[in-house]
């Protein structure tokens, strides 16, 4: 490990890794750490609650690079550390082990850990996060002894992991605490349509469902879920996906602005000179979100925020204003997002939901502001237009699938 990097990465998901790459694509030629508290060099994260836990992907295929490729370009992957300090004005981070990094500018990518239950019994050994590979590793461990899950969280965590799981042959609840599935991220026709499919594959979801605690035996293993009505939710296995929280400590005690996560500017710069967020952790102005302050957790955000504070370090002209998007797989169902649904006033149905094959255009003040898109990647391609430009697509034409989206007519 050098004492001092030109270019010091924080962090060494997709954002991190994605800086790094970007940098080097960009042929700077100075010394480049990338720090990573897990283990494993950089792995894609999606797939863990997916194809990975369903054991149809092994771990080499989930690398966002082959192992060798960062010492090849010449990034010093430093795997197993944890920065615990951040001294700006010394420019130094001290990490857990004692040791000090000097660097010349940092770029603070750490993402988020997932939030879990504070309740009873909520430190059970199978309470399971699906956050890293070893949360996952850890399932994937006890899954031949296990019939019964409850799935606490009915977001895109809890619901893929929830499909898996009935394919694996287990029985899974999920309890979600609001009145619908996938609310953060979608409109009521999608979660419906979500609740059903789930329903149709045996799954059990109990909805305005609020977890009281869990019933521990003397071995300190959990064996039911209580709820807040007192029902109890009898499981050998409980995991838990009610989302994140951005991990920014050290830069909240350095004084950097912070609130929902660490406040960046267009070019991912954070309020302490020199020093960079992007990724799941970096609060920003999002110009598809009305320029409101949001944290995007994506694979989209990660990169492209990636290559913006890369190209900023090196002095080109970038701005981040990028359209956001998203994906999940559920059974044999590809939801694609574009745009931000948040805030919608309006939105129609293009296809019958029946078919398996649809999507839903959300409008706020007339103009097209997002497109959820199941099984249905042309609307998804095509739509993109729409949301880039805001564009007030016919409504009338638009529930005819008859009619390309590039075809339809703008008001
Ligand atoms: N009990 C039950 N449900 C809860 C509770 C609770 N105590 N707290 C929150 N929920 C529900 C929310 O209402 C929401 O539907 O859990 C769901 C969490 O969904 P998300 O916030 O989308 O978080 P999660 O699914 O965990 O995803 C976390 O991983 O794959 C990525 O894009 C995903 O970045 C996101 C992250």
């Amino acid at each position: 490990m050098n004492a001092f990097y030109d270019i010091l990465i924080v962090g060494a998901g997709h954002a991190g890794a994605q800086a790094a790459i970007a940098l080097r694509q960009k042929k700077f030629e100075g010394s480049i750490g990338l720090i990573g508290n897990e283990k494993y060099p950089p792995y894609e994260r999606p797939p863990l609650s997916k194809e990975y836990l369903a054991g149809e992907k092994p771990f080499e295929r989930i690398l966002l690079r082959p192992e060798s490729f960062w010492a090849e370009r010449d990034i010093d992957l430093l795997t197993g550390h944890r920065v615990s300090r951040i001294d700006h004005l010394g420019k130094t981070v001290a990490l857990t082990s004692d040791d000090e990094i000097s660097f010349d500018k940092l770029i603070w990518a750490t993402g988020g850990s997932p939030r879990m239950l504070d309740c009873p019994g909520s430190q059970a050994r199978n309470i399971h996060a699906v956050r890293s590979r070893a949360d996952v590793d850890k399932i994937m461990a006890a899954l031949p002894k296990v019939e019964n899950v409850v799935v606490v969280g009915g977001g895109y965590i809890g619901l893929e992991a929830a499909a898996v799981l009935t394919k694996l042959d287990k029985k899974v609840t999920v309890v979600e605490s609001l009145d619908r599935v996938l609310s953060r991220v979608a409109g009521e026709a999608l979660s419906r349509f979500y609740e059903a499919e789930h329903r149709n594959h045996g799954v059990t979801l109990e909805l305005e469902a609020t977890v009281a605690g869990f019933e521990t035996g003397d071995d300190g293993i959990a064996t039911a879920v209580t709820l807040t009505d007192g029902r109890m939710l009898k499981a050998d296995m409980f995991i838990v996906g009610i989302g994140i929280i951005p991990e920014t400590g050290p830069l909240v005690a350095a004084g950097a602005a912070t609130g929902n996560g660490v406040d960046v500017d267009q070019h991912c710069r954070t309020s302490l000179s020199d020093i960079y967020a992007i990724g799941d952790c970096a609060a920003h102005s999002n110009p598809f979100a009305d320029g409101a302050m949001i944290r995007l957790e994506s694979v989209q955000n990660a990169n492209d925020q990636a290559k913006v504070a890369a190209l900023d370090i090196l002095g080109e002209e970038t701005e981040y204003n990028t359209v956001p998007w998203f994906w999940s797989n559920q059974y044999d169902l590809k939801l694609q997002t574009v745009g931000l649904s948040t805030g919608h006033d309006s939105y129609v149905v293009r296809g019958d939901p029946d078919s398996r094959s649809f999507s839903v255009i959300y409008y706020r003040d007339g103009k097209v502001v997002a497109l959820d898109c199941v099984n249905a990647t042309k609307d998804y391609v095509q739509g993109r237009k729409a949301v880039v430009e805001g564009l007030n697509l016919d409504k009338d034409e638009l529930v005819n699938t008859e009619i390309p989206i590039k075809e339809v007519g703008v008001r």
